[in-house]
């Protein structure tokens, strides 16, 4: 499974660095390429040559060679790698990630790397229970970095709690599992559409909506990472996601998102529509500025198309299509009606009632419900998390 898989391990100054040597025997065992990016500290836990003979690769530690002027490029080893495992993480070096700090060539490769990033911490019981690094640890997930979370036992320092580094066996399955899940889409074409629509009604004004678009771009990504190619329709956001298998078509207006969606859909497998589309658009956009010239003003609106309903009309037994519904009241009905009505297979049902869930959070809460009805409902967690529970339910359908 991890045959010419190229594992980067990034080692900071844990006492646990000491099971680093068997976690790189293991993956060479299972036939990946490993190379090590470690801080200069953690050459007092493990040596650099030891991991470079373990390895047979040189291992990086300072971003420039003093002797020779030469440049270690931390981009380099970043897009090398197709899996970046951060192991040991120090509470220290995982609130320099949490916050953006690159004091080291560890820490810069970490924010320049493109690949997914496994973490796995590992200190004390106390400084692992402390506000400060569960936090962190959460900031980490919900940029979409997958946590490896240590186990609970005896302590380098005598204490006995949670804080003890993943065994390297249970690390290397979890690579395992990983790939094998990011094979599972591949040959796919998954159509996304995301972020709000902006519906002008004079050349400087518009109505729009709140949407961030981050639920979408951890569906783009999340289905890209699985080996889907991925059209990625998207109205004005600040973020886009980024990834070789995601293509980007930048919309604005409800009319320009449904153009661009009809066109894709009848090529795609699967179509999620995270959207959020404007219901009505101005009946007649004013081509020049609006003046004040008047104590009220009166806007005729008028109905956009439904996309998602027309896309249900035109779907084939093949073609699964999925829905997001955004209700404040009576939501489990008013999401099953709208399941119903557009010919849908799943709906994802936001609640603005739950605290951190819909516009501009990076974590949401969702009732998945499929088209018999049956609803599936998840805890509080990142969006990157909520994009994997809705494409492992999408998989259990295809396969
Ligand atoms: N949707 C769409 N085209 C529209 C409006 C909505 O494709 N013109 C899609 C959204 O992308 C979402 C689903 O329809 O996947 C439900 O959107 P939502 O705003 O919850 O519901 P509406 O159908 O617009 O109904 P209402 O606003 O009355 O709740």
């Amino acid at each position: 499974m991890l045959k010419g898989k190229k594992i980067l391990i990034g080692i900071t100054a844990g006492i646990a660095a000491y099971k680093i040597p068997f976690l790189i025997r293991l993956l060479i065992k299972e036939g990946a390429e490993v190379k090590v990016v470690m801080t200069a500290e953690s050459c007092d836990f493990v040596t650099p040559l030891s991991l470079s003979v373990l390895s047979q690769n040189p291992v990086s530690i300072e971003p420039f060679n003093k002797a020779d002027g030469s440049w270690h490029s931390h981009i380099e080893l970043g897009s090398w790698a197709d899996a970046f495992i951060i192991a040991p993480l120090t509470a220290n070096s995982m609130a320099k990630m949490a916050t953006g700090i690159t004091d080291n060539l560890l820490l810069a490769t970490y924010l320049a790397a493109r690949c997914p990033v496994f973490y796995a911490p590992s200190m004390d019981v106390d400084m692992y229970h402390h506000k400060t690094t569960q936090q962190n640890i959460f900031t980490l997930k919900s940029y979409g970095n997958i946590l490896i979370a240590p186990n609970s036992g005896e302590l380098a320092s005598g204490l006995t709690g949670m804080g003890r580094l993943e065994e390297p066996q249970k690390i290397v399955e979890i690579l395992q599992s990983y790939f094998t899940k990011n094979l599972s889409l591949s040959g796919k074409k998954v159509l996304i559409s995301s972020g709000p629509t902006i519906e002008p009604i004079d050349p400087v004004r518009f109505i729009s909506n709140h949407s961030s678009g981050r639920m979408g771009n951890a569906l783009a990504y999340e289905a890209a990472m699985r080996g889907a190619e991925v059209i990625f329709v998207s109205g004005p956001v600040n973020e886009y996601p980024e990834h070789p298998s995601i293509k980007l078509v930048k919309v604005s207006s409800a009319s320009e998102m449904y153009a661009s969606c009809t066109e894709v859909f009848p090529k795609a497998d699967i179509c999620i529509m995270a959207a959020a589309v404007a219901d009505y658009t101005p009946q007649n956009p004013e081509p020049e500025k609006i003046k004040k010239n008047e104590d009220t003003l009166k806007l005729d609106l008028v109905k956009t198309r439904d996309i998602l309903r027309d896309l249900g009309k035109l779907k084939n037994k093949n073609q699964l299509l999925i829905g997001f519904a955004l209700e404040t009241k009576n939501e489990i009905d008013n999401a099953i009606s709208k399941l119903h009505t557009k010919n849908l297979d799943f709906i994802v049902l936001n609640s603005l009632k739950n605290e951190g869930s819909g516009f501009g959070f990076d974590t949401n809460k969702v009732s998945v419900i499929s088209k018999d009805n049956t609803i599936s409902e998840f805890e509080l967690k990142p969006k990157t998390e909520v994009a994997a529970d809705l494409f492992d339910i999408i998989q259990k359908e295809i396969v």
